[in-house]
């Protein structure tokens, strides 16, 4: 019986094509996005994080029901989907919508024409989420749209990919891209396109690339029908086990590659005898693993008593998706997938209530409970259902919910303790479960189920089973429920710190004028709890009281008692007070003034909580970019040069190239131990082991070789930590297997042994540093200079502030593509390594260091990187040299593409820093002096970090200070190297600068903005503090962008409107703040080399890596513009027959660095020098051409050369003169914030930029680039806690950990303006750097909070009794909301209620 659920084979359809697998060729644990990137052409779907948190590998999944002759489809994470559970599916990669070959798709050519992909790791997950949401909006019973529109909806599009991560674009232009389908659309409202200009009439859906309704594309093949329905002949589900069949088109099988590895293996071990006997090992996997699909729960435990007798490994599962949560630690012998059992999915509505199917996914339940609460006509009968929805729309993300079930979620939360927010709602609602055992069936309350012991695999959860719960008009009660949840992104990707659903009955009590409840439940989850949790003592005190300040008080007090977070428990306190800000809000809703029992209740109460629902704002945007034609194309905002490719999935990135014949896989064992032997490295006996095939560490590197990983000019980092690990995610060595998924798995199964004997104790944090006197040197040159004399500047001052603190954090990159290297060895010890880095150049030189060859033998090629923010420069080295001495140690190609996981724990980040701050100032606002004590946290080795200190004093250099001393330390810590991340320095310096700034306006009381003016440079000081890099006084723009800025963004009036909102909202505070920016750039030298081929192509190499900037894009104009003269049609055309290639190490050396926001201009300057170089060669032939024929063509122009031996290749390094090599930008932002006081919560209502971009080279990659930056910074000074154990190993090292902004967290109105400040005449075509700088400016974000905070606690100034002034407080960074609750109070809501119940009882006496 068991082996009947056995499934044999696999069917699919993969973008209409069928695959066909035998059981044997597949272990049963391979995800979907495996199965495509491995063994199908398809690369669209990429691995950003493998635990569902990203979306970048979403992809369209449809399946066909024969009885209802219906196709439905969803869009999926192919990360955690197993490819097992999709027998008889079809898929749609975005390759299936749309390619190169066949004609891009509609979303495609609109990603691309919005602008809307930078580096484009994230876009073929977008689009696939986006072509989701059109295809269920079209499915939908709406009336049909105007053609060209789908029937999407303005709001749904803005929610489409709200589990989508994106770190380049900050999401706006996607958001415009989704929104174009919209129906209900505004066209006009969308953003820069390339379809239509500003100004132009009204633009018209024919302008877009045409969308035909339901997306276009067959989500489900006729063959696949066809098959489904001559099966269902035999069978009467479609999923249960099938025979082989004998389709072959295309057959997969694995002989070949086994066969490959096998030889390998066999070689291999001849040489090593650590290696194990692959061949064997494959026929035991295939004889003892297994899928199993039972179709009744019958079958299920014969299958699961069958098993139990055997030694096998099980795992049970539905949607997969808590491998995305709890990793898996080891591989399974079997999985039992539940799905197939029909009483899991059934929904049965009964007249009590709904009973739902355990197996149900959270996006049908959602369905259903709405089309229930529609059909529900009690009078607030219906709420329960709605709300219970609303709710559960905010769980993980669309794709997940598609695939995670109900009950899966609710054994989670029964099994692991998980933060379920399913558990807590049901369980708020009174919900009930059956379970199934071998022997019984039980039906029993979910409270009971929660608390029994963790479930195992002999029960079942069969079903869930909600009440109907409606207000009593006998008695006069009206029905309230209200559920709630905080966590660090309203709808995306976020479980709860707390959450809570309350329901219960009220009536308004005549007598005494108040409301009274009964029925209540109040559940409280995730709190760091075992479980959800009922509050019984609160419950019972609650029931049959009347509600006053003194009853809810005594019911928060209550409250405190029982909710009281697990010993560890992040942020206990914070989840606390928020637990009974939930209860607050809840029940001061009726502590005065509910109108007509047994109606709706409506919230209206001087005591009531002025809370609203952000999420559903609306976002907006507006941009302001002026095009220049002056050197046309360059100064077009034309689309990114291969961006099509980029969303159709086609654009090749490391991991994209196949994997060679014999490829193996790597994964780094790292230490967890900040400072100690390495004693020995051993495995744990499990399944994974067994898919070791050796260890390489640093008793491998060759004789000649260095154990080096990294270098910078400045010192080397070691490969490997031998015989010391030096800190915690240090890499010890690595695992090699022959996949990457078995490589990652079985790093897990390490276990090192180490040994402190003799050691120092190691140096974790800045003042361990400096009490070891442990630092880096910085070079005197680098040294930032002292301006002024500091204490003649505090002699002259009015004020003083002394040593004040602020603490800044790391940042990690989170680029989407984590760090990935191919190593190829060659004949004659050379190499190959395609490296997704920013320096391929220094890459090179580390791999032949490491390996102690000449650096000619290592070649080194990066075709285009998936984000890299300084991360893919010198951190990118280890993975590449790693890679590189695997492969030359085994002789065989070695790809590392490193998990999410390990790559946010050993890559290090942006510098964290400690700065103390002495001013002086006059009472007019005027600052004096300033003295900086600065600790910067290098981390274990040198890296970039002796020009930190520089760049923190160059951005804090905005303001003139009068004087401006420092006292700046590197300190030398047993923490990750940190490097250089996007404004590094700068943004740091910006904040201390604006920090500085506040503080002095709220010591005189006076606007921020006013202190901030005061203290501007004037040219003359600008010319002190910038000596080199100041430029001409006409180019001194600053004062005029910020006046614009305050004048266009309304700021004055925005001020008064939000003291005027803060004196009106008790609970919702906001702020708003402007800040300046001035920025140094300093150009590189960079090579160049423009080819013409004899058809007339062109091919240009430059030095620059494209890393999603828009690098190759300018060159692309660039070179259209400079070859354009002697193109006769001006350039038109010309764009089509550029091609720029990939870097290669070997074939133009000196790239140098992409970095710094300046090489795109280095590049275009040396492709310009080569065009320049050509046209002189091509200019006689032209000339003798003109005047033979009058007009010459290209084609016939370089035919011609061609025939005369010109040479058409010109080669060049371009070298910055004195005047160009270092120059400012300058711009202003303005944000504007609204926070909760209850949750912490942080909206960011507006932001407004405006950016001196002086002629921008492409507007709009110039305008992608500085909204990009913008949200990244304000994932650095908000959001992104990037938190170590107590022994520096970094635990922020997941999506569930680490929060980038999403699109719910960007700024709902975002309005920027690239300012054209016309010539410069040292500038590459006038043009200024756009790629770091506007970084600095999301700090107007952190003032704006800090502003609202300040209101927050000068409200509760009275009732909290704060010591301090309210308005003195330190604002870290980040600043999130857990931190913003803290510093409103923790115990506000106490404190409040405490002063009402005082007066209430004053009243009453
Ligand atoms: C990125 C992401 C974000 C998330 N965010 C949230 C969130 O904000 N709030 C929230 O509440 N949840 C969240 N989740 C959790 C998610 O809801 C659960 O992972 C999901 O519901 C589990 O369902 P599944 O079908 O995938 O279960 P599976 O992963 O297949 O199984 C989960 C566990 O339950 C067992 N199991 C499943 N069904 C049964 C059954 N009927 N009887 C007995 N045992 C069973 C399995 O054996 C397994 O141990 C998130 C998950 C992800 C991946
Ligand atoms: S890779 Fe699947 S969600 Fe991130
Ligand atoms: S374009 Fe979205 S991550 Fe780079």
């Amino acid at each position: 019986m068991a082996e009947d659920a056995r499934l044999e084979s696999l069917v699919l359809a993969l973008n209409g094509q069928r695959y066909e697998v035998a059981g044997c060729d597949i272990d049963p644990s391979t995800t979907l996005l495996e199965f495509i990137r491995t063994r199908t052409p398809f690369r669209g779907p990429k691995l950003g994080c493998g635990e569902g948190g990203c979306g970048a590998c979403v992809v369209l999944i449809a399946k066909y029901s024969p009885a209802t002759d219906e196709v439905t489809s969803f869009s999926a994470n192919s990360c955690l989907t197993l490819i097992y559970s999709l027998n008889f599916c079809s898929v749609i990669t975005t390759e299936g919508l749309g390619n190169a070959r066949d004609g891009f798709h509609s979303i495609h050519k609109r990603m691309s024409g919005f602008h809307a992909s930078q580096c484009g790791f994230c876009t073929p997950g977008m689009c696939m989420s986006i072509f989701s949401s059109l295809v269920t909006a079209d499915n939908s019973e709406r009336q049909k749209p105007t053609d060209g529109f789908s029937k999407l909806t303005v709001s749904e599009a803005e929610n489409a990919f709200s589990g989508n991560l994106c770190r380049c674009t900050g999401y706006r232009p996607i958001v415009d891209a989704c929104k174009s389908f919209a129906s209900d659309v505004d066209l006009e409202d969308l953003g820069l396109n390339i379809f239509w200009k500003k100004g132009n009439k009204k633009p018209d859906v024919s302008k877009l690339p045409s969308y035909t309704l339901g997306g276009g594309i067959c989500i489900f093949p006729e063959f696949l029908m066809s098959e489904i329905k001559s099966l269902k002949d035999h069978a009467d589900n479609v999923n249960i086990p099938v025979s082989k069949g004998n389709h072959c088109h295309p057959r997969l099988s694995s002989n070949t590659l086994c066969c490959g590895i096998c030889s390998l293996l066999d070689c291999l071990k001849s040489g090593s005898k650590s290696l194990r006997n692959h061949k064997t090992d494959v026929n035991t996997t295939a004889y003892k693993k297994g899928w199993y699909r039972p179709t009744s729960i019958t079958q299920y435990f014969k299958l699961i008593n069958s098993i139990q007798s055997s030694d096998s490994s099980v795992k049970v599962v539905v949607g997969n998706t808590s491998a995305g949560v709890y990793k898996d630690q080891d591989f399974y012998n079997k999985y039992i997938d539940i799905g197939g059992i029909p009483e899991l999915s059934s929904i049965i509505r009964k007249p009590e209530g709904i009973q739902i199917g355990a197996a149900t996914t959270i996006s049908r339940c959602i369905e259903t409970l709405v089309q229930e609460s529609k059909s529900m006509c009690s009078p607030n009968g219906s709420d329960v259902f709605r709300k219970l929805a609303e709710h559960l729309s905010k769980v993980a993300s669309p794709f997940v919910r598609n695939t995670a079930s109900i009950g899966g979620n609710i054994v989670l939360a029964q099994k692991y303790q998980f933060p379920s927010d399913v558990a807590t709602i049901l369980l708020g609602a009174g919900s009930t479960v059956c379970l199934q055992s071998v022997v019984e069936r039980q039906h029993i309350t979910l409270e009971e189920f929660l608390e029994q012991p963790p479930l195992n695999t002999t029960t079942l959860l069969i079903s869930i089973f909600v009440p109907h719960w409606i207000s009593d008009p006998h008695t006069e009660t009206s029905l309230v429920f209200q559920t709630y949840r905080a966590a660090s992104r309203p709808l995306g990707n976020a479980v709860s710190y707390v959450n809570s659903a309350f329901l219960g009955h009220v009536f308004f009590e005549g007598s005494s004028g108040k409301f009274v409840l009964s029925n209540l439940h109040l559940a409280f989850g995730a709190y760091g709890t075992e479980h959800a949790i009922k509050a019984r003592k609160v419950e019972k005190f609650l029931i049959g009281k009347s509600l006053t300040a003194s009853s809810v008080l005594g019911a928060i007090q209550l409250l405190r008692e029982t909710i009281v977070p697990m010993k560890g428990t992040l942020h206990a306190e914070y989840r606390v007070s928020v637990a009974v800000g939930f209860l607050f809000s809840f029940l001061s809703s009726f502590a005065k003034g509910m109108a007509v029992p047994g109606k709706p209740v409506t919230i209206s109460s001087t005591y009531s909580v002025d809370t609203h629902d952000n999420s559903e704002l609306s976002l907006s945007s507006h941009q302001e970019t002026i095009s220049d034609d002056e050197y046309k194309p360059i100064g077009e905002p034309t689309k990114k040069y291969g961006v099509e490719l980029q969303a159709s999935g086609e654009a090749a990135y490391v991991d994209d190239i196949p994997a060679p014949k014999n490829c193996l896989h790597g994964e780094f064992i790292y230490s967890t131990q900040p400072l100690a032997y390495v004693k020995n490295i051993k495995f744990k006996s499990s399944l994974a082991s067994e898919k070791i095939i050796t260890v390489v560490s640093a008793k491998d590197i060759p004789r000649n070789g260095q154990n080096i990983g990294s270098m910078t000019r400045f010192g080397d980092e070691s490969l490997f930590g031998d015989p010391i690990a030096e800190y915690a995610g240090q890499a010890l060595g690595v695992i090699i297997a022959e996949t990457q998924r078995y490589a990652d798995m079985a790093a897990k199964q390490v276990v090192v042994e180490y040994d402190m004997a003799d050691l120092n104790t190691p140096i974790l944090t800045m003042e361990q540093a400096v009490q070891n006197n442990s630092y880096f040197d910085v070079p005197a040159v680098l040294y930032p200079k002292q301006i002024g004399d500091f204490s003649k500047g505090m002699a002259e001052a009015d004020h003083k502030i002394l040593s004040t603190e602020v603490k800044l954090a790391s940042q990690y990159y989170f680029y989407m593509e984590t760090q990935t290297a191919l190593a190829i060895p060659d004949e004659n010890d050379t190499m190959v390594v395609y490296s997704s880095s920013q320096y391929p150049e220094l890459a090179q030189t580390v791999i032949a260091r490491c390996l102690g060859v000449p650096f000619g033998n290592v070649r080194v090629i990066t075709r285009r990187v998936g984000g890299g923010f300084g991360g893919k420069g010198y951190r990118s080295f280890p993975v590449a040299t790693a890679a590189a001495l695997c492969a030359y140690k085994l002789k065989c190609p070695v790809k590392m593409y490193l998990n999410r996981n390990t790559d946010m724990l050993m890559v290090g980040g942006r510098h964290p820093m400690k700065a103390h701050y002495s001013v002086g100032f006059k009472s007019d606002g005027k600052i004096t002096g300033l003295h900086l004590d600065l600790l910067i946290d290098a981390g274990i080795s040198v890296d970039l970090s002796p020009i930190i200190p520089s760049s923190v004093i160059s951005g804090l250099k905005k303001y003139n200070w009068g004087a401006l001393s420092f006292d700046i330390k590197l300190c030398k810590t047993n923490n990750t190297s940190k490097s250089t991340m996007r404004a590094p320095g700068e943004t740091q310096g910006s904040l201390i600068a604006e920090t500085v700034i506040e503080h002095v306006a709220s010591v005189l009381s006076v606007d921020a903005n006013y202190v901030r003016e005061k203290n501007f440079h004037t040219y003359d000081s600008l010319v002190l503090y910038f000596p080199g890099s100041a430029g001409e006084a006409s180019t001194y723009t600053l004062h005029s962008i910020f006046d614009r800025l305050t004048l266009t963004s309304s700021y004055l009036n925005r001020v008064d409107l939000i003291q005027q909102f803060n004196s009106c909202n008790k609970w919702l505070k906001r702020g708003i703040s402007c800040v300046p920016l001035i920025y140094s750039v300093a150009p590189r030298p960079a090579p160049g080399r423009v080819s013409v081929l004899n058809d007339g192509s062109i091919v240009v190499d430059v030095g620059g890596i494209e890393i999603g900037q828009g690098l190759w894009t300018k060159v692309q104009q660039m070179t259209a513009f400079a070859l354009g003269q002697l193109w006769p049609e001006g350039c038109e055309g010309l764009l089509e027959r550029v091609r720029i290639v990939q870097a290669d190490t070997l074939n133009l050396i000196q790239g140098g660095v992409t970095g710094g926001s300046s090489s795109s201009e280095s590049s275009c300057a040396a492709t310009l020098q080569a065009c320049k170089m050509l046209i002189s060669r091509l200019n006689p032939v032209m000339n003798k051409l003109r005047l033979e024929s009058g007009t010459v063509s290209w084609d016939n122009l370089i035919a011609q050369a061609s025939k005369e031996n010109v040479n058409l290749s010109a080669s060049v390094y371009w070298v910055p003169d004195n005047g160009s090599n270092s120059y400012l930008t300058y711009g202003a932002g303005l944000s504007e914030v609204e926070i909760d006081l209850l949750t912490g919560a942080i909206t960011i209502l507006r932001s407004d930029l405006v950016y001196d971009c002086g002629k921008s080279l492409n507007p709009a990659v110039d305008l992608g680039q500085i909204e990009g930056s913008f949200i990244q910074g304000i994932g650095f000074f908000i959001h992104e806690e990037h938190q170590t154990n107590s022994d520096g190993l970094v635990v922020s090292n997941s999506t569930w950990d680490y929060k980038i902004p999403s699109v719910d967290t960007i700024p709902k109105q975002f309005n920027v303006e690239l300012l054209n400040t016309g010539y410069h005449k040292n500038r590459v075509l006038s043009s200024k750097a756009s790629g770091e700088p506007a970084v600095v400016l999301a700090s107007s974000v952190h003032c704006a909070l800090r502003e609202a905070i300040g209101a927050a606690r000068k409200e509760f100034a009275d009732s909290t009794r704060q010591k301090s002034s309210p308005l003195t407080f330190q604002l870290n960074v980040p600043s999130p909301m857990t931190l913003v609750k803290e510093l409103c109070g923790f115990d506000i809501v106490d404190k409040y209620l405490e002063n009402l119940s005082t007066h209430e009882f004053a009243n009453e006496a």
